[in-house]
């Protein structure tokens, strides 16, 4: 007779549970993008201001390269300008303000001080996609002839 036991389908279901984690209970884009989980929304906050700092740092290297040498003109005064206030404006007020209020408040707070999740999970998420679209506004203001 064996005496090999098997684990039975409720102690399976608990193991299985303790597998489960905010990076995995749910898979797939869309399942991200309307999440109420507090860590994955700290997620998303992170990678939207890792581009918001990329895209303010590519502006930088676009600043540098113009005041590379005393002659250096790869772009008119008037995008010089454009450039240098796109790169102020989104490194501080998208990027370094943000920062830790959304990713680290949404992240680790909750868990800190003993809460389960965070108020208005949708309304945090909104305010996800709003850093995008921000961006995509600033980005538009570039390309446009100023008087
Ligand atoms: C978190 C905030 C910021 C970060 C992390 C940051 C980062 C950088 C970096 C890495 C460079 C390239 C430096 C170099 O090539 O020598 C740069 C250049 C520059 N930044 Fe920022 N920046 C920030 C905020 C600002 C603000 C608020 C302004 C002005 C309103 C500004 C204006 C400039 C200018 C004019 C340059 C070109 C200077 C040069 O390359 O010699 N930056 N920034």
């Amino acid at each position: 007779m064996s005496t090999e036991t098997h684990p039975s389908t409720a102690e399976q279901d608990e193991h299985h549970d303790e597998d489960e984690n905010y990076l995995n209970h749910e898979s797939g884009l869309w399942s991200w993008l309307t999440t109420k989980d507090h860590k994955r929304i700290g997620i998303l906050y992170l990678i939207s201001l890792a581009a918001v700092f990329l895209v303010a740092g590519v502006l930088a290297i676009i600043m540098r390269l113009e005041l590379s040498g005393p002659d250096q003109t790869i772009m008119s005064n008037d995008t010089y300008n454009q450039v240098f206030t796109m790169h102020g404006i989104m490194m501080v007020f998208l990027f370094l303000v943000p920062s830790t209020p959304a990713i680290l408040g949404n992240f680790a707070l909750p868990m800190q001080i003993g809460a389960k999740d965070v108020a208005f999970p949708r309304l945090n998420d909104l305010g996800d996609l709003c850093d995008g679209v921000c961006v995509d506004l600033y980005g538009d203001q570039l390309h446009r002839d100023h008087p």
